[in-house]
This record gives C-alpha cells, sequence and structure tokens, in this order.
C-alpha cells in the first residue's frame, strides 16, 4: 500500500469513529466514565490523536484537508462530551438537591419541657409551709471554721461528740461544713430575737452507700422568743410534717436522744405507710451555752432548733429506694418528675 492510500484508508476510519464515541459518550453513567473517554479518543494516545499523528505521512499538498478532517472530528466529539458533561452535572445537582431537600410538612422533634428535680421539688415544699408558718429563710457559706461548725454550738476541742460527723477538713483546717447549724450562729449575729428561721443547704461528710452520700442536703430551723417551750417546738414540727406528708393524721413520736447544742434533745420519728417507725429529724431546746454563743440572754430567751435531711424526706415522699439515683442525673429518673408536685 502506498503513502498515499494508507492515510485515505486512515481517514475513512474517522467518521466510523465519531460515531463509536459519540455513542460511548451519550451512555456514559457519571463524570468519570466521561473523564476515561476523553482520554480514551482526544488523551495523549487517544484514538482521535493517533490519527492525527499521520499527518507527518500525508503528502504537503494533502495535509490541509486531512487536518482539517480530522480536527473536525476532535470538535464534534468534544461538543458531544460537553453537552453530555453539562447533563450529568446537572444531574448530579439535582441528586443532591433532592438529598438535602427539608419537608417542612414534617412533624417537628418536638420540645420537651424540663422538670426540677426531686430535691428541689421537696425543697420548695418546705420552704413554702415554713413561710406560711411565720418563718424567715437564711443562708451561709459550705466552707466554715470550727468556730461555727463545732465550738459555738457547744461542742468543745477534742470532745467525744465530734467524732459523731466525719469531717472534711481543707488545707488550712477550715471545715465542709458537716450540718447547717452553723447557720444558728450566724443568723443570730447579725439579727435580734426574735429569730425565727429555715436554712436549707449542702452539707458534707465522709461517708457513701445507698442512705448515705458524701454530699446531702439539710434543712435547719430556729426559732429563738421570750417563753419558746417544747410544746412550740412540737406544734411546729408536727404540723409541718403533716403538711409535708399530705397526711393530717400521720404519726409522730419524739424520742429522747443527745445533741451537744440542745438540752433536751430528741430525735423525731413518723409512722410509715407499713406500721414503721422511720427517723426524719433531730430537735430540741438550744442549750443555753449555745444561746450565750449567740450573744442572747438564756434567761430572758429560750427557743428550740431542728434539723431535717432534704434528701430522705424527699426519697420518703416520692418512694425513691436509693438516694445515690438523685446525684446521678439520669434521665429516665429525671423525667418522672416532670408535673409532680
Ligand atoms: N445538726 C444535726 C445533724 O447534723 C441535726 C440537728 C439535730 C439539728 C438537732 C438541730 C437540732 O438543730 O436541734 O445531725
Amino acid at each position: 500500500m502506498s503513502e498515499t492510500q494508507s492515510y485515505t484508508v486512515v481517514l475513512e476510519q474517522l467518521p466510523l469513529i465519531l460515531v463509536k464515541s459519540v455513542q460511548e459518550v451519550s451512555v456514559a453513567a457519571s463524570l468519570h466514565e466521561l473523564e476515561q473517554l476523553k482520554a480514551k479518543y482526544i488523551g495523549k494516545s487517544g484514538e482521535i490523536s493517533l490519527i492525527m499523528q499521520q499527518l507527518r505521512i500525508v503528502p504537503v499538498d494533502q495535509k490541509k484537508e486531512f487536518g482539517a478532517a480530522v480536527n473536525k472530528t476532535k470538535a464534534q466529539f468534544e461538543e458531544a462530551w460537553i453537552d453530555k458533561k453539562d447533563q450529568l452535572l446537572e444531574q448530579e445537582l439535582s441528586v443532591k438537591l433532592a438529598a438535602e431537600n427539608i419537608d417542612v410538612t414534617l412533624a417537628g422533634r418536638g420540645n420537651p419541657s424540663g422538670s426540677l428535680h426531686p430535691i428541689s421539688l421537696s425543697l420548695q415544699r418546705m420552704l413554702n409551709i415554713f413561710k406560711q408558718l411565720g418563718f424567715d429563710v437564711a443562708d451561709g457559706p459550705e466552707i466554715e471554721t470550727d468556730y461555727y461548725n463545732f465550738l459555738a454550738l457547744n461542742f468543745p476541742h477534742n470532745h467525744p461528740s465530734r467524732a459523731m460527723q466525719d469531717t472534711f477538713y481543707t488545707q488550712n483546717r477550715n471545715i465542709l461544713r458537716t450540718h447547717t447549724s452553723p447557720l444558728q450562729i450566724r443568723f443570730a449575729e447579725t439579727n435580734q430575737p426574735p429569730l425565727k428561721v429555715i436554712a436549707p443547704g449542702r452539707v458534707y461528710r465522709i461517708d457513701m452507700d445507698a442512705t448515705h452520700s458524701p454530699m446531702f442536703h439539710q434543712l435547719e430551723g430556729l426559732w429563738v422568743d421570750k417563753n419558746i417551750s417544747l410544746a412550740n417546738l412540737k406544734g411546729v414540727l408536727i404540723e409541718f410534717l403533716r403538711r409535708f406528708f399530705d397526711n393530717s393524721s400521720l404519726q409522730v413520736r419524739f424520742r429522747a436522744s443527745f445533741f451537744p447544742f440542745t438540752e433536751p434533745s430528741a430525735e423525731i420519728d413518723i409512722m410509715s405507710e407499713e406500721g414503721k417507725w422511720l427517723e426524719v429529724a433531730g430537735c430540741g431546746m438550744v442549750h443555753p451555752n449555745v444561746l450565750s454563743n449567740m450573744k442572747i440572754n438564756p434567761e430572758i430567751y429560750s427557743g428550740f432548733a431542728f434539723g431535717l435531711g432534704i434528701d430522705r424526706f424527699t426519697m420518703l415522699r416520692y418512694g425513691i429506694n436509693d438516694l445515690r439515683l438523685m446525684f446521678e442525673n439520669d434521665m429516665d429518673f429525671l423525667t418522672q418528675f416532670t408535673g409532680v408536685k
């Protein structure tokens, strides 16, 4: 075959290559496939490019015609290729838009309302009841000195009664208050009798099991005035307990006990639904030494005090059987108190 013949044969292939390549482009399913077709036909050793390389064997007077024919095929291929690319890009975009489509008619996720922690619920109850009974509400520091937590409350230095409470000490021998009783002294320092106050707050002791937590909550009460007697103590506390537990015939008993800061002292028990006595609070007539530490004359004034565990009251009221539940922030537990009073 002469060179003239061979390049004419090559030229005759062009329409076939064009039909084949445009057909392949038209069925390309992805941009990736489309890129591969570009390489296959007009890349460095693509089929159309290889034909163009034949230009060097084409006689000079035919070169122009040959080149024009190949370029036209290439241009037609490119045109089909670009059309297809636009089409695929558009498809890709509409798939993406469909995926990101927001259905504004769908129901919302809801907006669940929070609830108060059961301890807050019962504290609110307590505050309401005592406010109705005419008590003020006071507050004080959780890091205390030995004086307020012990000494002023008639716990002498090195006295065994201090061992009743497993105390956390700070490095400089301050303490995390072991009870809310220091608030009795603090309130008396800034107020004149009659003192009629409750003081709720966090307290700390080295203890931890199903019924003890190293941090727990107490509510302290103090009423000092002229002629305050044990009858006032019993009246206020029985009234409070019956209101708190929503039971106007709740049985309450006062059992003699000992606290350094009260004399006489008692522990308060209530009768459970199962007929068992449950200890719920400590109380007593304010010890004359404590009144003196408050700069109150025990010959003129008398008073009573009490302290109760808010957490224990909460467990009794809501039927919670493990104290630890109240400090774990478990949503299944907490959401049960939505709407509860
Ligand atoms: N502070 C006592 C305690 O932590 C509770 C207590 C008992 C407080 C008798 C009082 C009281 O005010 O009179 O165990």
